[in-house]
């Protein structure tokens, strides 16, 4: 399907739509490094204009809009979780252009803090929202690590079908191919894949300078139980890569599985499921930022699937129709 994609990054979530055999074609990201990479990796086709500043006159028709919005004022990791916060705003945009548009089905991305803020009272105006602009909306929260990706990582998926779009039976949320390994038997599923096994590619950040951005961090390691000072566990999926603080400030970079240096950026791009192949622009810290805002490829890739399961039932409906 033809898919348009706002606040597009550096285009985790496109690349995953990309490889469930989609096509993206137009993307907005308003981060100047992101847009960078983005062109470099995926396409040239990302506008890097403020989306508050597009007309929908300018955005093509498509099947399908996704946009994984701001969710800095949505993070259970800000503390403040400030309702009003101008960004939690930014959905509006997506609604607006969704409303425009009007494209078969749309996927919204965000965290799992913005199921509970304002004791779910945001979720529940950010829902009505899409439901007036006239789709059928449900959400699920999902785990990156039972979609293949080596790195726990919840995420809220908001999922919306035309009104006037018959499907017998929704596909949704996308279905899960790995889980928790004393489970994976008796389920017949993968079991999630371990941070240890996901890096163990990869050669030290000295041995390896043509690796890109695979530099060394010279920070060094603190243990005091804080986001970005734990001790991480080779046997299970990492925990949340995350993209806290501001456009000036630090971000919070995991510890390698050996526990003996902070990952490179290239190692975070893994534990989110980027491949190794795929470069990210800027500085180191912009690297970082880009990768813990992405949506790992590998979940945009099952997304990507549970579109074409959908789409799929549509031409059934239209088939049966033909048919009578
Ligand atoms: C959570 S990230 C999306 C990541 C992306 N879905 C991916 O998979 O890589 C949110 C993005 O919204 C962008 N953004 C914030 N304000 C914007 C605006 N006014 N116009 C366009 N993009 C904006 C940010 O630069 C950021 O890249």
């Amino acid at each position: 399907m033809k898919i348009v994609s706002l606040f597009s990054g550096c285009g985790g979530l496109d690349l995953g739509l990309i490889q469930a055999g989609h096509e993206i074609i137009w993307a907005n990201d308003i981060f100047a490094d992101a847009v960078e990479t983005y062109r470099n990796n995926i396409a040239s086709h990302v506008d890097d204009k403020d989306i508050r500043e597009i007309p929908s006159s300018d955005i093509p028709d498509c099947d399908v809009i996704v946009g994984g919005f701001p969710c800095q004022g949505f993070s259970m990791a800000n503390m403040k979780r400030d309702v009003e916060d101008i960004r939690n705003k930014l959905y509006r945009q997506m609604v607006r252009v969704i409303k425009d548009k009007k494209p078969k089905f749309f996927i919204g991305e965000n965290v799992k803090g913005m199921a509970s803020l304002g004791k779910g009272e945001v979720l529940k105006k950010i829902i009505k929202d899409f439901e007036k602009a006239g789709y059928d909306v449900r959400w699920h929260v999902v785990n990156a690590a039972d979609y293949g990706v080596p790195q726990s990582r919840m995420r809220l998926i908001i999922f919306g079908v035309r009104k006037d779009i018959a499907i017998d039976e929704v596909f949704f949320p996308p279905e899960t191919t790995h889980t928790d390994p004393e489970k994976a038997k008796r389920l017949k599923k993968k079991p999630w894949l371990t941070i240890g096994r996901a890096l163990s590619h990869f050669p030290e950040p000295e041995d390896g300078s043509d690796i890109p951005n695979h530099e060394h961090s010279k920070y060094k390691l603190r243990f005091n139980g804080h986001l970005g000072h734990r001790r991480i566990d080779p046997n299970k999926p990492a925990p949340t890569v995350t993209g806290r603080g501001d456009e000036k400030g630090g971000v919070v970079v995991l510890h390698h599985p050996d526990n003996h240096r902070r990952m490179s950026a290239r190692e975070v791009a893994a534990t989110q499921s980027f491949p190794d192949s795929f470069v990210f622009e800027g500085t180191k810290t912009s690297a970082y930022r880009q990768i813990a805002n992405a949506v790992p490829p590998l979940l945009g890739r099952a997304l990507g699937i549970m579109l074409v399961e959908n789409e799929k039932n549509i031409s059934d409906t239209e088939s049966m129709k033909e048919a009578v």
